[in-house]
Parts: C-alpha cells; structure tokens; sequence
C-alpha cells in the first residue's frame, strides 16, 4: 500500500501541514507539490491525502481538480484556512469539503486548522471592493491577528494525531 501526501499551496501554510503529517505515514510514501506537479501517474498510491487551502469558501482550484481526477481511491484530505475551523464560515466550508470529496472515493475525512493571510490580500481588503465585502472590522482585525501566529506546533501536532488516528487507529 502506497501513500500520497499532496498538497496546493500559495504562501506555504498548508506546505507545513502537509510535511507534518508525511512525517507520521508509514510504509511506501511520497510527498507532492501540486502547483509544481500537476501530472501525477495516480495509479501507484492506494491512499491519497489531499492538503489545499480555503479560497472563497471553498477548495482551492488546484486541489480540487486533482481531487476531482481521483476515482475509488481512500481519500482523506486537510485544509488551512484565515477564519477558525471552529467559526460558522469554517463550519461551512468543511460541510461543503466533506459533500465533494465523498463523490467518487472512499471518503474517511478532512482535518482543518487557522493560517495566516496573505499580506497582499489584507491590502486588498482595504480597499474596494473588498472594503465593501470584507471590511476590516475589529472582529475580521482580531481573527487576522490570530491567523498570523498559525499553523503553529499544535496545529502540527493535531495534524499527525488526527491522520494517525484515521488511517493506522492509533494515539499518538
Ligand atoms: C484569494 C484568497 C482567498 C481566500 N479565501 C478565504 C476564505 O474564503 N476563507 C478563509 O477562511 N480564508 C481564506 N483565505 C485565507 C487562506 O485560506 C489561508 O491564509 C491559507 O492558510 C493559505 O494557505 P497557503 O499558505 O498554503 O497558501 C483566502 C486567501 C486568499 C489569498
């Protein structure tokens, strides 16, 4: 059996977890970077790990056009994101995760944990219209705030204890 660590990533967040998690797989194993890997001969691996970040509510478009090439694969994937995955918007999100990646896989589960924003895109939000859409209120401020310090070691930790867990039963 064959393992696939592989991950989309624009500011390395989710490149953390992902090594992380590599990090506690056993057996034959490979670590993937979508966005420097996008012909990926699939067949070899029996289970697939899929790591993105959370763009507009959803799925990045990298990781979710590899997600959507996969066919009967054990599938488990992982996520960062700006907002809490504990908050209603991160609540959200992983619903509509679960809901895509259960389609033509064998589903067994996505972890989520707190990433720190794009310098850019909180710019942006300064600006129109997403000034408009996203104001800077001291609620999005504070949640920015928090983001920066993530992922951080328990974050790392969680990650491993969750994919230890779901794929070998075991507490770590
Ligand atoms: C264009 C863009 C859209 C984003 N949309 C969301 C979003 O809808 N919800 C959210 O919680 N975070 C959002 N984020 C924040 C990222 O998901 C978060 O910072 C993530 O950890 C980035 O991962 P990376 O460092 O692997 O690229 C967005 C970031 C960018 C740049």
């Amino acid at each position: 059996m064959k393992t696939l660590v592989s991950y989309s990533t624009l500011t390395g967040n989710t490149k953390m977890v992902a090594k992380s998690i590599f990090d506690i797989i056993k057996g034959e194993k490979e670590l993937i970077c979508l966005n420097e890997n996008n012909n990926i001969d699939t067949d070899k691996f029996d289970t697939v790990i899929v790591g993105y970040w959370v763009d507009k509510g959803d799925i990045d478009k990298l990781a979710k056009t590899f997600i959507k090439s996969l066919k009967n694969k054990n599938l488990a994937v992982f996520g960062t994101l700006g907002a809490e995955p504990e908050s209603d918007h991160g609540k959200k999100v992983s619903a509509k995760v679960d809901r895509f990646c259960a389609k033509n896989n064998k589903y067994s589960g996505g972890f989520m944990c707190q990433g720190k924003v794009d310098p850019k895109l909180i710019e942006k939000m300064k600006k129109f219209p997403l000034n408009i859409v996203h104001p800077l209120n001291p609620e999005r401020l504070a949640r920015l705030e928090e983001a920066k310090k993530h992922p951080d070691e328990y974050d790392l930790k969680n990650a491993q204890k969750y994919f230890s867990k779901l794929l070998y039963n075991e507490d770590i």
